[in-house]
């Protein structure tokens, strides 16, 4: 089996892709801290793919332990998710941002290093790209400056692995600027799984409509957009997964020393009403929003151009609007289930 060690792979995105990566003839071995996440993830995983995972549960700033896990394992590539990712609170905390999602990603490159283990494919972030000057937003669009430190730390880490290559070392990467991830597993089983309030439009809509929360806000209808709410990409979480599994096999068909990056989006944007309206259409439901004032850091409309995803990594999003909501809320209920 073709061994792939996935950081952060009890998350959100980390535990879809173990899906897409099984599917693909791959064997996942999980790292996580289960700071973000929960331990019925791996059952639901079970489930799902009739097997156990190997998962490990630690720190990937625990370089000990990143060297066992090398060792007892014959690794072909790493995906490394593991990450702190909520904005407001990188705004309050930023050094506790840095030390995880900067130091993991050192510790991790030099283990790769140590044990010969050269491809990498990098979680990256649009938020890079603050409110661009183009739209669609190309690659090659010039980054801004962070709106916040956990944006920031994702612009570090591109650059450390644009640094870090350039030396000349024997090793392939890719960053991967993920658009706004949504949906869950068709299946139900494994989903997004936010820790006290939502900082996420769809999970703040499916908990307001299973009534865990009491109202949505929309934040500000007067920006400068078909129906003056903010506009996104929203990615289904299965064609991202999917993304990270066409990365890596591009990564081992190339040369030493190589470095890219690429935006995985649909290509299309949504407003956040366009969004509610999508959903209760699916739910059946008529949801409980009013219009805030809009939020201080948010960005009035970005969406991916993906021609470059499209054309050299032969990859393109197929599941629709309609398909991630109908996929959150069904694994809300089986949530709400569950107790
Ligand atoms: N979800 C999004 O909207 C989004 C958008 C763009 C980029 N990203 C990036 O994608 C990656 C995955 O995001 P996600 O939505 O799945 O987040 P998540 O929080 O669900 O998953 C991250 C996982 O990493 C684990 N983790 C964090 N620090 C760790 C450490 N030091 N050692 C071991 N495990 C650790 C957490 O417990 C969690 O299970 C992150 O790097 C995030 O910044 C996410």
């Amino acid at each position: 089996m073709r061994q792939i060690l996935i950081t952060g792979g009890a998350g959100y995105i980390g535990s879809h892709t173990a899906v897409s990566l099984v599917n693909a003839g791959f064997e996942p071995v999980i790292v996580d801290n289960f700071s973000n996440s929960d331990q019925s993830v791996l059952s639901g995983l079970k489930r799902i793919l009739g097997q156990d995972l190997l998962c490990y549960e630690g720190d990937c700033n625990d370089r000990a332990l990143m060297e066992k896990i090398f060792q007892e394992n014959n690794f072909e590539g790493v995906i490394h998710f593991a990450a702190y990712k909520a904005v407001g609170e990188s705004t309050k905390f930023p050094l506790k941002y840095y030390n995880n999602n900067l130091n993991s990603l050192i510790i991790l490159l030099e283990t790769m290093s140590s044990f010969g283990v050269k491809d990498l494919v990098f979680s990256s972030s649009c938020t890079v790209y603050g409110q661009p000057d183009e739209l669609p937003v190309k690659e090659s669009t010039p980054r801004k400056e962070a709106e916040s430190p956990y944006g920031n730390t994702k612009k570090i880490c591109e650059d450390m692995l644009r640094d870090y290559i350039k030396s000349g070392v024997n090793s392939r990467i890719i960053s991967l600027r993920y658009f706004n991830p949504v949906g869950a597993h068709p299946s139900g089983e494994i989903g997004e799984l936010p820790l006290g309030v939502p900082n996420n439009l769809v999970p703040f809509i499916t908990q307001t409509a299973a009534g865990i929360r009491e109202k949505l806000t929309v934040f500000g209808n007067d920006y400068n957009t078909p129906d003056g709410s903010c506009v996104r990409d929203y990615i289904h979480v299965m064609d991202l997964a999917n993304a990270h599994v066409k990365a890596l096999e591009y990564l081992f068909k190339q040369g030493e020393n190589f470095y890219d990056l690429f935006n995985v989006g649909t290509g299309n944007g949504n407003t956040v009403l366009e969004v509610i309206q999508t959903f209760e259409k699916v739910s059946g439901s008529s949801l409980n929003y009013h219009i805030g004032p809009r939020r201080p850091g948010d960005i009035e409309k970005v969406w991916a151009n993906t021609d470059k995803i499209n054309n050299v990594l032969g990859w393109q999003a197929i599941y629709s609007l309609e398909d991630s909501l109908r996929d959150s809320w069904n694994w809300q209920q089986k949530l709400g289930e569950k107790g």
